[in-house]
């Protein structure tokens, strides 16, 4: 367990923010999967203070996926202390995350995500403007540099904590890898090392024994979970229980990965409404059957799908098929 300001967390896993992925309806599901702590994905501040309207429905948030952690994105310190205030006031956030590691070159351009990283007095100056007109815990979420010849995250974390940051998240890449190569983790050590506030490592944790071995590398406080809880809630809850136990729990069956898939489609139906859910929940149930044999059709299917009852049918048909090969299979054997 450990505490974020005052916010407590019951366990070391955290969502990671996820852009397109990180709404009310994927992370009530990763949270009833048992994370600590859910972030939801990068909004604009712009788009905030502007009042775009498809920016104001990603602040959304249900009352059963808290606490939360609220990313918000800027190239200036004045917008973004307003839309921090926007989010304090309008919101039930329990944290407010600023984004200083998105490597898009469109985020890059406005001088927000990554782009701070070159400068631990502009990040200072950024969350101490930040922590002073908002009361909710601020938080940074921050790359570990630029590129090779430019890794400040020591530097940089330490700023965070002087200006009165409550934790970073740091993932352990630079802005150039992008998601190429290996996510160092002995930097998020150095890092952990250097300041007193808490510290959630984050990169290429893929398995539940892969989150332990950073818990235990490198003394981090939290390990945050992006790219493997995609389609795979399960990854958060084998990972909590993994923790907590030592023992791994069996992966999901096709069908319960099929069941929570429409979960997930019912959810963001009602978030988003039908033609747009389903044209999203394209790329989810694809991820949900990652791995699953002989997919290659109904994943072709699935993405001219259009209804909630299309969806249905092609999951629930490809499982038929599967248990089908499985009964042969066994009458085989
Ligand atoms: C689809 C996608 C969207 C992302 N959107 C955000 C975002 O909005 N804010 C952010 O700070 N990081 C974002 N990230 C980065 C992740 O939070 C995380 O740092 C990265 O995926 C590494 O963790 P992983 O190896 O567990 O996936 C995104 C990553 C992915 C794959």
């Amino acid at each position: 367990m450990f505490k974020i300001g005052d916010i407590e967390l019951k366990n070391p896993v955290v969502l990671a923010p996820m852009a397109g992925v990180c709404n009310a309806a994927f992370r009530l599901i990763v949270k009833e999967f048992g994370a600590a702590l859910v972030c939801a994905e990068m909004v604009s501040d712009k788009g905030i203070l502007y009042k775009n309207e498809k920016t104001l429905d990603m602040l959304y948030i249900d009352e059963r996926e808290k606490p939360l952690s609220l990313q918000i994105f800027g190239g200036e310190i004045e917008t973004l202390v307003e839309a921090a205030k926007f989010v304090e006031k309008n919101t039930t956030a329990d944290i407010i995350d600023i984004n200083m590691g998105c490597p898009v070159p469109k985020i890059i351009k406005s001088d927000a995500g990554a782009k701070w990283l070159l400068d631990p007095d502009k990040i200072y100056e950024v969350v101490a403007a930040v922590v002073d007109a908002v009361d909710k815990p601020v938080t940074v979420k921050m790359r570990m540099g630029w590129d090779d010849d430019h890794i400040y995250a020591v530097e940089n974390a330490q700023a965070v904590e002087r200006a009165g940051g409550k934790a970073v998240a740091l993932h352990g890449r630079t802005r150039v890898q992008m998601y190429e190569g290996t996510a160092n983790w002995d930097i998020i050590k150095q890092v952990k090392e250097a300041v007193n506030i808490p510290v959630i490592g984050n990169g290429d944790v893929k398995t539940p024994e892969d989150a332990k071995r950073m818990l235990e590398m490198t003394g981090c406080d939290g390990v945050m979970i992006g790219r493997a809880a995609l389609g795979d809630p399960w990854m958060i809850y084998r990972t909590v229980h993994y923790l907590e136990t030592g023992e791994l729990m069996d992966p999901p069956t096709p069908k319960e990965k099929i069941e929570v898939c429409l979960l997930h489609a019912d959810r963001l139906i009602q978030l988003k409404g039908e033609k747009l859910a389903i044209m999203e929940m394209r790329k989810h149930a694809a991820w949900y059957l990652k791995g699953l044999r002989g997919n290659a059709k109904v994943r072709n299917a699935l993405n001219e799908c259009e209804t909630r009852e299309e969806l249905e049918s092609l999951l629930r048909e490809y499982i038929a098929t599967l248990e089908a090969k499985s009964e042969q299979d066994i009458a085989v054997v």
